[in-house]
């Protein structure tokens, strides 16, 4: 299992490019069962969940190509001879449930594994369930099995979700594109990812109107055809990114990044003091003297402050000057990063939902343990700023979600080194 060895260092300086969004790929790949014809994605990031989600397509008999070192994906489903999401692999990664609703759209069954919870909560998928079963899917759970059948085809109506879940709206509205009449769907989550899946399935011929708000409307159709779409650009890459110069000082130039993608955590590096300006190329972030100021943060869906950079964003808090409380809204248990932190130096504490961290002029090196994928991240952003040397054990998380991320931290001048422990 790898480790990463990061030692503490002064300003960073450079450009570190984005690439494609984890979380849209994994939406984008399984809308290739929605069609006979293929489906190429362009702008793929190189990442273990891609490799999970290609091994889960074919183990359905989908075709799944990497092309281009990993960049372009060309899938083809044109014979499906499965209809089974096996544990094995649905329990390495909760998005594997995004198969569901093409499935049934397009075979009028599928059995998928309830993926169980995870280290960041329960993720239960009752929103899920009930969105299709109003599409007119009859679904039982059977031995940790979700068996979902929709002999006679799905049929369009109003869906209120509870929650804007961004799975539950994914997989209701790809089932919808293939759906006998018109589907609303309310309260639907808005993220760039929601936007980029619609915009991708009209390019398949799929009727869609509003994503991006909070209502969806779908005219169903009675085939999909292939197409080309580019992966939205990665926005929790892109924050995670950001907030390096913004820890170590520096200047970083995020190349493909927009301030539109993620408009409430530019607002708070703003508010912490830290310099954002949208260029041609990107976002440059530069933070040229001082301490940062303490900045308050409530995570919240799309618009607001994402789950997915609260605990980069602790990092960050952990030096500024002042107090800051951090609230974490859609996952009950998402400070496992606080703990880690905490050896590091930082002078944290949770009750609930709420962290309350108070700065500290600088970090120091320590042993320390991932525990999640955007926890790891943000261990290594602490430890770049800290004194000494960072171990940051179980590094297998990161590569769920960053590629080559000491390359394009090395890039811009931090001192970081992947090492194989045996
Ligand atoms: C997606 C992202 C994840 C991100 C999250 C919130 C992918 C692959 N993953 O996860 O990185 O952190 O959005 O922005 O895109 N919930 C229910 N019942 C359901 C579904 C969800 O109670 O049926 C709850 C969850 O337990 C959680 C909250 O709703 O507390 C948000 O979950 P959801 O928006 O569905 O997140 P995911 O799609 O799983």
């Amino acid at each position: 299992m790898d480790s990463i060895i990061v030692r503490g260092n002064g300003p960073l300086k450079g450009e570190i490019p984005i690439a494609g969004a984890k979380n849209a790929c994994l939406t984008l790949m399984p809308a290739t069962l929605l069609s006979e014809e293929p489906l190429t994605l362009t702008n793929a990031p190189r990442l273990s969940d891609i490799r999970t989600m290609t091994e889960l397509l074919s183990s359905l008999g989908a075709e799944v190509s990497a092309l281009q070192d990993g960049k372009v994906l060309a899938m083809s489903s044109h014979d499906l001879d499965n209809h089974v999401a096996d544990y094995d692999i649905v329990r390495k990664m909760r998005a594997s449930n995004l198969v569901l609703g093409p499935m049934l759209a397009r075979l009028g069954q599928a059995v998928v594994s309830l993926p169980g919870g995870c280290a960041i909560g329960t993720r239960p998928m009752d929103l899920h369930e009930k969105g299709l079963m109003a599409l007119g899917a009859e679904i039982e759970l059977k031995e940790g099995y979700l068996h979902a059948k929709a002999p006679k085809g799905l049929k369009g109506t109003v869906i209120d979700l509870d929650f804007p879940s961004v799975g539950a709206t994914e997989n209701i509205l790809m089932a919808s594109t293939l759906a006998k009449g018109t589907t609303v769907i309310n309260n639907a989550a808005r993220e760039p990812e929601i936007v980029d899946l619609a915009t991708c399935l009209r390019a398949m011929g799929a009727q869609i109107e509003g994503d991006g708000t909070s209502r969806i409307e779908v005219q169903g159709v009675d085939r999909l055809h292939g197409a080309t779409h580019p992966v939205v650009t990665d926005r929790i890459e892109l924050g995670t990114y950001m907030l390096a110069p913004a820890i170590c000082g520096g200047e970083v130039e995020c190349l493909g990044g927009r301030i539109s993608l993620l408009g409430a955590f530019c607002e708070k590096l703003d508010e912490a003091g830290i310099s954002v300006e949208e260029t041609e190329r990107g976002i440059k972030v530069a933070r040229k003297n001082g301490r940062v100021k303490a900045v308050n943060v409530t995570t919240e869906p799309f618009p607001g402050f994402p789950t997915d950079l609260q605990a980069q964003m602790m990092a960050l808090m952990c030096t500024a000057e002042g107090t800051s409380v951090l609230e974490e809204k859609i996952f009950e248990n998402r400070f496992m990063h606080a703990p880690e932190l905490m050896r590091m130096g930082a002078e944290i504490e949770v009750h609930g939902g709420t962290a309350t961290v108070t700065g500290v002029e600088r970090l120091k090196g320590a042993p320390v343990m991932a525990t999640d994928l955007r926890a790891s991240v943000s261990l290594i952003l602490a430890a770049m700023a800290a004194e000494g040397e960072t171990v940051v054990n179980r590094v297998y998380h990161l590569d769920r979600g960053y590629e080559r991320v000491e390359e394009k931290l090395g890039n811009v001048g931090a001192h970081i080194e992947r090492v194989k422990v045996t």
